[in-house]
């Protein structure tokens, strides 16, 4: 049998609601509206002087942003040892060689697939760009390239960046940088010895399947290879704008003029 509420359980929920709006009803600021309580009408508060919220404590800011007297900088805010370019090399394999490849010539395997070219560490420009560049782009992405601030600490960023400078040298070797008793040999000499395919020590070249073309049909420069030059063995998709290409889209620069099957590309929708 069902029982009624008697009215001691009615007392109870009357209580328990006027409770309920007591909390509702207390003050307090709601986000974006005034008060009168501050004479500048302002609910939100402009931090107080001389304080630090917590976790605002970023007293170094070139840690925190590469840029030094508002330009990217060029020193490294961590130690520079061992540890570091371990790390550095470990979580540049991570997050960076699926596109710049564990060399840093840009032709990593997801641009094979079709991404866009990624960035060749091996250029003169990015061979003399500041350090603090490297962690600028990491920090808030370059054009096609997201960015890894979620995925890197800043140590990290900078762990990345210092084994990108090791990386530069490990492809920009002069014999002269070998000690004086240091032996140098030709890396396809050491292909042969190790009995590596054809090829194994020259430039690397893209598989026909990837895509070249920007949206507008136009290169943008292949590691490796002057700009307008197909690389050897590039299939059909060489120079052919990426909405040609097997649906696939590219996923940055410029909007296209149309391009000549028709498609709405770069056009407003
Ligand atoms: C999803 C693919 C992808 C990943 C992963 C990626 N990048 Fe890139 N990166 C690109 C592309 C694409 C460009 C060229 C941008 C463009 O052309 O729009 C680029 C350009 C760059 C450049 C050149 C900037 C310049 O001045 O030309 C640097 C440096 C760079 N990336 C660093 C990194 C680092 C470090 C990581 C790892 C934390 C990383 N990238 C991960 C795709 C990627």
């Amino acid at each position: 049998m069902r029982k009624i509420a008697g009215p001691a359980a009615m007392t109870a929920m009357l209580v328990l609601a006027g409770c309920r709006q007591d909390m509702h009803n207390q003050p307090k600021f709601i986000p974006q509206r005034g008060t009168t309580f501050f004479a500048s009408g302002r609910s939100v508060r402009p931090q107080v002087e001389d304080t630090v919220a917590r976790n605002q404590m970023d007293q170094d800011a070139y840690f925190y942003t590469g840029i030094q007297d508002a330009k990217e900088g060029d020193g490294l805010p961590i130690p520079l040892n061992a540890a570091t370019l371990e790390r550095g090399q470990e979580r540049y394999n991570i997050y960076c060689a699926p596109c710049h490849s564990r060399v840093g010539n840009g032709a990593g395997m997801i641009v094979q697939r079709g991404y866009r070219p990624a960035g060749n560490f091996h250029t003169d420009r990015l061979r003399n760009a500041p350090l603090g560049h490297f962690f600028t782009v990491m920090t808030n992405g370059y054009g096609a390239m997201p960015d890894y601030s979620a995925q890197l600490t800043p140590a990290d960023r900078w762990a990345v960046a210092a084994y990108i400078r090791a990386l530069q040298l490990s492809q920009d070797a002069k014999p002269s940088d070998v000690a004086p008793n240091g032996h140098v040999e030709d890396l396809h000499a050491i292909a042969k010895d190790l009995g590596m395919p054809n090829g194994f020590a020259d430039p690397w070249a893209l598989p026909s399947t990837a895509v070249y073309g920007t949206p507008n049909g136009q290169d943008n420069g292949i590691p490796g290879q002057p700009m307008g030059t197909p690389p050897a063995g590039a299939g059909a998709h060489y120079g052919k704008a990426a909405t040609e290409n097997s649906g696939q889209r590219d996923s940055g620069g410029e909007p296209a003029a149309p391009v000549s099957n028709g498609t709405p590309y770069g056009k407003p929708f």
